[in-house]
């Protein structure tokens, strides 16, 4: 049988990636994220493209040599279409262009959303495959979406957020409460040492599967604006309980959309992704929900989860068994949908 190797780029938003697939098997993966943004407490869209255009290169080098595969070897390449900042996007999109028009060899494009989804087919080792029909929940600092996925490249979008992203909804609250971006790890850290139960805050009402997050980080501004006039050293004296509230709150949100989609759909097979499907508490819930609400629940390899090219691999994999190549012509699309 055929080897086909992907070499697959990733530069839709912070970070630079880029990974080398043999026949589903990842042989690299690198990613080079974007410090920088640190100090602005987001992402600066200008400075990331910027940042891209040095990395591009030695990132794609480097997952090369790491897979131990000769350029000469590559039977495609695929990268990230979109959605997503677009001058970031064009770094990537351009470079894949080229190298695809230099070696001659056919080009692929990859939507990042289907791309975090379709990431639980990478084969590995401990790591089960969700079976077709199942519901996915993409939920980092770009992103909130639930989507039932039929078959791999059959997709609905079943709910989204109509706002902030729930990444988003940790790293704004964390920056009312001081601390440094992005914040949800160190949310995630303190919750553990906290009393989810010590404040309480409204969730959004918002019907269907949709989400809002944004009223949430009002109302907690609000709320620590007045502890604050009350008590100058609130925040530090209950950070963690604090911290454990507001993730409680976002985890319960998340999981009450969830219900209602598997009471909706009737699927009980969950697979998460994105950023934040990193967090204790919200695999904790998920876990629970297999006790009590008869779940069957998904969480990638850490490494797959937050942005990454090999992610963007096994789409291109799965497209060049179907022979679904690009044109050169092809343009990044910021608000490219599923
Ligand atoms: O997928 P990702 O690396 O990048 C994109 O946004 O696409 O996700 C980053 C987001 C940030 O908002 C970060 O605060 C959040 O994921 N995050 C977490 C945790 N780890 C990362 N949020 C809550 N708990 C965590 N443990
Ligand atoms: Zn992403």
């Amino acid at each position: 049988t055929q080897n086909i190797y992907i070499l697959a780029i990733e530069s839709s938003c912070d970070d630079t990636a880029a990974s080398v697939m043999l026949n589903g098997k990842i042989l690299s993966n690198v990613v080079a994220g974007q410090s920088i943004h640190e100090a602005y407490g987001g992402v600066v869209p200008e400075l990331a493209s910027r940042a891209h255009q040095q990395n591009i290169v030695p990132v794609v080098d480097q997952a090369l040599s790491r897979a131990n595969v000769d350029k000469s070897q590559l039977s495609a390449i695929a990268f990230t279409r979109g959605p997503g900042l677009m001058g970031s996007l064009l770094v990537g999109t351009s470079f894949a262009k080229s190298l695809a028009y230099g070696l001659h060899i056919p080009l692929i494009d990859v939507n990042h959303m289907q791309a975090h989804i379709l990431a639980h087919f990478i084969d590995e080792e401990g790591f089960e495959k969700p079976p077709f029909p199942f519901l996915a929940m993409t939920i980092s600092g770009g992103h909130t979406q639930i989507v039932q996925v039929n078959s791999y490249f059959d997709m609905d979008v079943i709910g989204e957020t109509i706002d902030d992203a729930v990444g988003e909804a940790f790293d704004k609250s964390g920056k009312i409460l001081g601390l440094g971006y992005p914040a949800g790890p160190e949310i995630d850290r303190r919750a553990k040492l906290g009393n989810p139960k010590a404040f309480k805050f409204t969730k959004p009402r918002v019907d269907g599967l949709n989400f809002s997050f944004s009223g949430l980080k009002t109302a907690i501004l609000y709320f620590i604006q007045k502890e604050v006039k009350a008590n100058p050293n609130f925040i530090e004296e209950r950070l963690n309980d604090i911290c454990a509230s507001i993730q409680y709150t976002i985890i319960g949100i998340l999981i009450d959309k969830l219900k209602l989609a598997t009471k909706q759909t009737g699927i009980t097979h969950i697979a998460i992704g994105g950023g934040v499907s990193a967090n204790t508490g919200i695999r904790e819930a998920l876990k629970n929900g297999e006790a009590k609400f008869g779940w069957t629940t998904y969480v990638p390899k850490f490494e797959f989860t937050t942005d990454n090219a090999a992610m963007i691999a096994i789409v291109g994999y799965l497209k060049y068994l179907e022979g679904d190549f690009a044109a050169q012509n092809v343009m990044a699309s910021s608000r490219l949908k599923i």
